[in-house]
């Protein structure tokens, strides 16, 4: 690792972040940050490569390997504002000496929470029922308007059953749903007893058993399209898919077309394969809920949030290593 400066080192932020930790990040270093919000083109994102002590960018900035080479002789820090790093070629930016920390844990909660508000939204219409109100088309209450289907007594399957989906399942059990997860590794006996979850070695096999289904998978090389368009094609007519993770994880356009022919019930999609651009079908889908990116967007969450990336910086200019560190 390199030493760090005597001065106060140059911190450039690639984003607005809340007002409290803008606050300590100009008292703590001589920070530059973004205050007008705009998305950094990539020339930026390689001038502030090059000329930064600390980058703090987030899931909105592609650290591919060509801006990676932009990076300046001062560089040594990439501290994520966000728990994903998806967007960082972590490889690459091992081998050029720099070390990246990101913002788990503080997230967890409040995505869980959103993920449950989709698993609730999408089966019992919400946005839907909303959306007629608004446009003045309410007739009124009749015993078969707009039935949608109980979560009680449900299948919910888990796919990546880490902090995030383990969160979920606690959620989920609170309304009745009998607990399935897929997983790279099996829980501990004890962790999965107290989720009461049922592990299935097989993914496809849960796939075609489960009435709702939701990622808490991280996308990696290894999960690009996971829910290919074979696998999509497991899963039952009548069941919902929820993506709080990330929209890379799922073939969209197979996902599209298997909700334009009535293969599957619903969606609930939080992310999306090349957002902020959705798919205009989906916009014409009712039995879907559309979310910009909300999961972990609270305010206290993102303060957190905050607070993870200054006690990262602040860790590793003291010469420690930082408590979010993340490995190739
Ligand atoms: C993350 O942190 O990776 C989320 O997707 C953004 O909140």
């Amino acid at each position: 690792v390199r030493a760090m400066p005597q001065t106060k080192p140059l911190v450039i932020v690639t984003r607005k972040l809340p007002d409290p930790i803008e606050t300590r990040l100009m008292e703590l270093f001589d920070a530059r940050l973004n205050l007008d919000d705009h998305p950094f083109s990539r020339d930026e994102l390689s001038a502030a490569m090059a000329e930064a002590d600390v980058l703090v960018p987030t899931l909105t900035d592609r650290l591919d390997s060509a801006v990676m080479a932009q990076a300046g002789p001062r560089l040594k820090l990439l501290a994520n504002f966000g728990a994903g790093t998806d967007h960082i070629d972590i490889a690459s930016a091992h081998q050029r000496g720099l070390t990246v920390t990101n913002t788990p844990d503080v997230l967890t909660e409040d995505t869980a929470d959103m993920t449950m508000a989709l698993i609730l939204a999408v089966p019992r219409r919400l946005t839907e029922g909303e959306r007629l109100v608004r446009e003045g088309k309410w007739t009124g209450w009749t015993p078969t308007f707009m039935m949608g289907h109980r979560l009680w007594g449900k299948r919910l399957g888990i796919i990546g059953m880490g902090r995030i989906g383990q969160a979920v399942a606690r959620r989920a059990r609170g309304f009745g749903m009998t607990i399935h997860y897929h997983n790279r590794r099996r829980l501990h006996e004890s962790v999965e007893q107290g989720l009461e979850a049922t592990y299935w070695e097989s993914l496809d096999q849960m796939l075609a058993r489960m009435d709702v289904i939701s990622l808490h998978c991280p996308h990696t090389p290894a999960t690009y399209h996971l829910l290919s368009a074979r696998r999509l094609a497991l899963l039952r007519p009548h069941a919902y898919l929820v993506n709080t993770a990330r929209g890379e994880v799922i073939d969209e356009n197979a996902l599209v077309r298997m909700l334009s022919k009535g293969e599957l019930a619903g969606a609930g999609l939080d992310v999306f394969e090349h957002e902020p651009a959705i798919n205009p079908k989906l916009l014409t889908m009712d039995n879907v809920v559309l979310l910009p990116h909300l999961g972990s967007a609270t305010l206290e969450g993102r303060v957190e949030m905050g607070e993870k990336v200054l006690i990262n910086i602040k860790a590793f200019i003291d010469g420690h290593c930082p408590p979010d560190r993340v490995l190739p």
